[in-house]
């Protein structure tokens, strides 16, 4: 194969192979490579990411994979919004290649790796989607190996995730910088996401509470209200704003996500949240 070059104005890798040898070029001349990984259906919190990313480093290489084994079969693979050309046109400045690979590009004909970071993984968004963590371990350190950048950029929208791939970073010694960026808030405060196109006009209003209720929620932590309260209040509320289902309320250690044995909020921690409107889940956290 070789780079598509004639789809979009930005280059498009397709194999592993012209991904390393595009990355190769640039570190033969001494320059440095950030990757920022993601599905598609790109927003401006990934389009933050880039712009973190080229501050960071030379060459920016996106990665637009809609990774099938970190969803479950009853979740929206399917449905997952996919815009190839409209993601090429909003990284047209900002990044230097695409690397969007086949399926069978990265899970080829008998694949039978996986990999499994145990503890961090395993609480919250584990509880509700076992496989999951494994499904994004897997491909992520795929995507480290095959682009070998000197830094790669996740979101803190997905918190729990981000703490996952440093933990397996550190754990596997894969030689890359982790950073984290920001989460990005539409005007109501509600995290910005792919997911958030499933919302009817009436459930958008109730998500926008979501945030609203989570800082609350930490403030009242933070100001000595035992955890277990603060967080069953915080859930009734979100509740009574129309969400159908609360997955978890939490605040945990930010960084082992492990809960306070003493029920209050110290040090490093984090409020977590999922809950359900209708059929579409949504996650948000915050620092306390
Ligand atoms: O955060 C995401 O979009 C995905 O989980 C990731 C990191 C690109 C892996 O598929």
């Amino acid at each position: 194969m070789a780079l598509d070059t004639k789809s979009y104005a930005l280059p498009v890798a397709r194999s592993i192979e012209d991904l390393r040898d595009a990355v190769a070029g640039w570190v033969m001349k001494g320059e440095t490579v950030a990757l920022v990984p993601t599905m598609g259906a790109l927003h401006a919190g990934h389009l933050s990411l880039v712009d973190l990313a080229r501050d960071k480093a030379d060459h920016v290489v996106v990665s637009i994979f809609v990774n099938p084994t970190q969803f479950a079969p009853h979740e929206d693979l399917d449905a997952y919004p996919r815009q190839e050309a409209a993601d090429a046109d909003a990284l047209n400045g900002k990044a230097s290649l695409i690397f969007a690979p086949t399926a069978q590009e990265m899970y080829p004909e008998g694949f039978s790796t996986t990999v499994s970071v145990f503890g961090v993984s395993e609480p919250l968004e584990g509880s509700f989607r076992p496989t999951h963590f494994a499904g994004v371990a897997t491909i992520v350190s795929k995507l480290l190996l095959a682009a070998l950048p000197d830094i790669a950029i996740f979101g803190e929208k997905d918190w729990q995730q981000l703490m996952v791939i440093r933990r397996m970073v550190r754990d596997l010694n894969i030689p890359v910088e982790i950073l984290g960026g920001p989460i990005m808030r539409e005007a109501d405060g509600l995290a910005m996401s792919s997911r958030n196109v499933y919302l009817t006009p009436e459930e958008r209003k109730i998500a926008g509470e979501l945030n609203v209720i989570l800082r609350e929620t930490a403030r009242k932590a933070a100001g000595g209200t035992p955890v277990s309260q603060a967080v069953k209040e915080g859930g009734e509320r979100i509740l009574a704003a129309g969400f159908d289902t609360l997955d978890y309320l939490e605040i945990r250690h930010a960084a082992s996500l492990a809960p306070f044995e003493d029920d209050r909020a110290h040090g490093d921690a984090r409020i977590l949240v999922a809950a359900k409107i209708g059929n579409t889940r949504l996650i948000d956290n915050m620092p306390i």
